[in-house]
């Protein structure tokens, strides 16, 4: 799991992708933080994408550097906890200018059930699951 947050943190930009409906959305996402063993990605409540995940939480993420590729799949769990929405506000200090722990709009959630799997070109695909 720490080889695939250093991945999404060198990529710098991973694609997030929910389901709304029937319907595939995807955007671009950059935070990952690592908080008590748990790959964590934040957001805010007021999003469409918060929305998505609430009423399904079956994500994919996907991210692109040096010739390699790195999809995650697995459901988000949202934490609540104060101390989690901390957490990734200092691991991000630029978020901290529109986000705030008590701010009712922050949420930190981690991924569960994940299958992780590195891949390119050249070399048989590697799967991690956490
Ligand atoms: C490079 C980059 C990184 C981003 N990282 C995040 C992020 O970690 N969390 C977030 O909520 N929005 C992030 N955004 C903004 C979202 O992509 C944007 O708010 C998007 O519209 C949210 O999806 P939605 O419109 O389906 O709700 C990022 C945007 C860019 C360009």
């Amino acid at each position: 799991m720490e080889r695939c947050v250093a991945f999404l943190k060198d990529a710098e930009v991973y694609y997030l992708a929910t389901v709304d409906g029937d319907q595939p959305r995807v955007r671009p996402f950059g935070t990952a933080n690592v908080f008590e063993g748990k790959l964590y990605i934040q957001t805010g409540k007021v999003k469409d994408v918060s929305k998505q995940i609430h009423a399904n939480p079956k994500v994919e993420i996907c991210a692109f550097k040096d010739g390699q590729w790195l999809r995650i799949a697995g459901e988000l769990a949202e934490d609540d906890r104060r101390e989690a929405k901390q957490a990734m506000l200092d691991a991000y200090p630029s978020l901290q200018n529109m986000y705030s722990a008590d701010d009712g709009n922050t949420e930190v959630f981690y991924f569960t059930k994940a299958t992780a799997t590195f891949s390119s070109f050249t070399a048989a695909p590697e799967t991690i699951t956490f």
